[in-house]
C-alpha cells in the first residue's frame, strides 16, 4: 500500500536532485536509495523510470492502448520515440520496445501493443496486463520528429507502425501545423485500422489532415487502396517532407521510390522489423567489439563466444549451451541467429547469449 498518491510522490521529483548528486558522486548507494523510496509509492526511484498502469483502450481489434502514469524520471521525452518495457513473466524478466503515442507534461504516457502471433510479452499485456499494475521503462530513444517547416507532409505507415507517426502527427495539428499532411494507413483487414474514429475525428476538425486505408486481406470499399504498398498509390499526393514507419520490407519500398525522385524535403523512416540477413552461413562478416575497442574478422557460422575467445577475448561464460545467461551480452548492431532454433535477433539494445548465437551479417556488441 503507498504511503502517499503517485500525485504527491511525484512532486518529490525536485527534492531528490541532492541525493541524486550524492549517489552519482558515490557518496550513497542508489539502489538503497531506492529501496527507501518504494515504500514511499511502487513507482518512486532516484532514475529508473517506474509507472503505474492508468488505463487500457482497444484501438483496434489487435491494438490495446495502454495509459500509463510515471514517476517523473521521463525528462525530455516525445511522442515519437520507443521504449523498451520490462515485466517478470514467470520468473524470467522480458522486454520489449513500444512507440510512445503521446507523452503528456503531467508524466502520463500512452503506448499501443499490437497482437503478434508468437509474441509472448505483447500477448500478455493485451489479455493480463491490469490498471494498477507497475511496469518498468527504458529512457526513451528514437530520433523521428515532425519537419515543422516542411510544405506538405505524407505519413506512410503499416500495421503497427501507425503509433509512431500518430503520435508525432497529434502534436503538430495540435501545435497548429497548416501545411497539408496526408497519412496512409497499410492493414491486412479493415478491423486492424487502429485509432480510425480519431483520426477521422482530426480529419474533421483540421482541413489540411486527410487521412486514407489500404487494405491487402479483403476487398477494399469504394474510398480504401487496394493491396500493400505500391507506387501508384502516391500518384497526385503532396509529399514534400516523409515519415514511414512499418516492417522492413515496407520501407525499403518507400525508400526506393522515395530516392527515385528526390523532391527537397527530408525522408524519416523506422523499420521494426530486421532486414534479411547480409550474410549466409559460413560467411565473412566483421564483428565490432566496442568495450573492447576492436574490430575483427568473424564468420556468420560459429558462436560469438568461440569467435570472441579465439581473438583473445575473455567474456564472462558458465555453460556454453544457452542455458546459465552467462554470457549475456548487448547486441548493439547488426543481427544474430540462435543456432539452436534458427531465430532472428536484430539490434539496437537486445541482449543475446553470446555462445548460441552467430552472426547474420557485421555486429557490433558490448563487449
Ligand atoms: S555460457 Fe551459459 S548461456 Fe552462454
Amino acid at each position: 500500500m503507498p504511503l502517499v498518491p503517485l500525485s504527491l510522490a511525484r512532486r518529490f521529483g525536485p527534492a531528490l536532485g541532492p541525493l541524486r548528486a550524492l549517489a552519482g558522486g558515490g557518496w550513497l548507494q542508489e539502489a538503497d536509495l531506492d529501496c527507501l523510496l518504494r515504500l514511499v509509492h511502487p513507482v518512486l526511484r532516484l532514475n529508473r523510470v517506474f509507472a503505474r498502469v492508468e488505463s487500457r483502450r482497444w484501438v483496434a481489434d489487435d491494438m490495446l492502448a495502454i495509459g500509463l502514469r510515471t514517476n517523473g524520471n521521463t525528462r525530455g521525452w516525445r511522442p515519437g520515440q520507443h521504449v523498451r518495457l520490462h515485466l517478470e513473466l514467470d520468473g524470467v524478466r522480458q522486454g520489449r520496445s513500444y512507440s510512445l503515442v503521446s507523452v503528456q507534461e503531467d508524466g502520463r504516457l500512452e503506448l499501443a501493443v499490437k497482437r503478434q502471433p508468437q509474441g509472448r510479452l505483447s500477448n500478455w499485456l493485451l489479455d493480463r496486463l491490469e490498471v494498477g499494475s507497475v511496469l518498468e521503462l527504458d529512457p526513451a530513444q528514437g530520433d523521428l520528429d515532425w519537419p515543422q517547416d516542411a510544405s506538405s507532409v505524407l505519413l506512410l505507415a503499416a500495421g503497427s507502425g501507425i503509433t509512431p507517426l500518430l503520435g508525432l502527427l497529434r502534436q503538430a495539428l495540435a501545435r497548429g501545423f497548416t501545411a497539408p499532411v496526408t497519412l496512409l494507413h497499410y492493414v491486412r483487414h479493415r478491423a486492424q485500422r487502429a485509432f480510425s474514429e480519431e483520426l477521422q475525428g482530426l480529419m474533421a476538425r483540421h482541413p489540411n489532415f486527410q487521412v486514407r486505408w489500404a487494405i491487402s486481406g479483403e476487398a477494399p470499399a469504394v474510398d480504401e487502396l487496394a493491396g500493400r504498398f505500391q507506387v501508384d498509390h502516391l500518384a497526385g499526393l503532396p509529399a514534400h517532407s516523409l515519415l514511414a514507419c512499418g516492417p522492413h520490407g515496407f520501407v525499403a519500398g518507400v525508400r526506393d521510390w522515395w530516392q527515385a525522385a528526390p523532391r527537397g524535403g527530408r525522408l524519416q523512416w523506422e523499420a521494426f522489423t530486421a532486414p534479411a540477413p547480409t550474410a549466409g552461413v559460413g560467411e565473412a562478416v566483421r564483428l565490432r567489439f566496442v568495450r573492447s575497442h576492436r574490430e575483427l574478422p568473424g564468420n556468420s557460422a560459429a558462436n560469438l563466444l568461440e569467435q570472441a575467445e579465439a581473438h583473445g577475448l575473455r567474456p564472462p561464460h558458465g555453460c556454453r549451451q544457452g542455458i546459465c545467461t552467462g554470457c549475456t551480452c548487448q547486441l548493439l548492431a547488426g543481427s544474430v541467429r540462435d543456432l539452436r532454433t534458427g531465430a532472428m535477433t536484430h539490434g539496437p539494445g537486445l541482449p543475446i547469449r553470446l555462445c548460441v548465437s552467430a552472426p547474420l551479417g557485421d555486429v557490433e556488441l558490448e563487449l
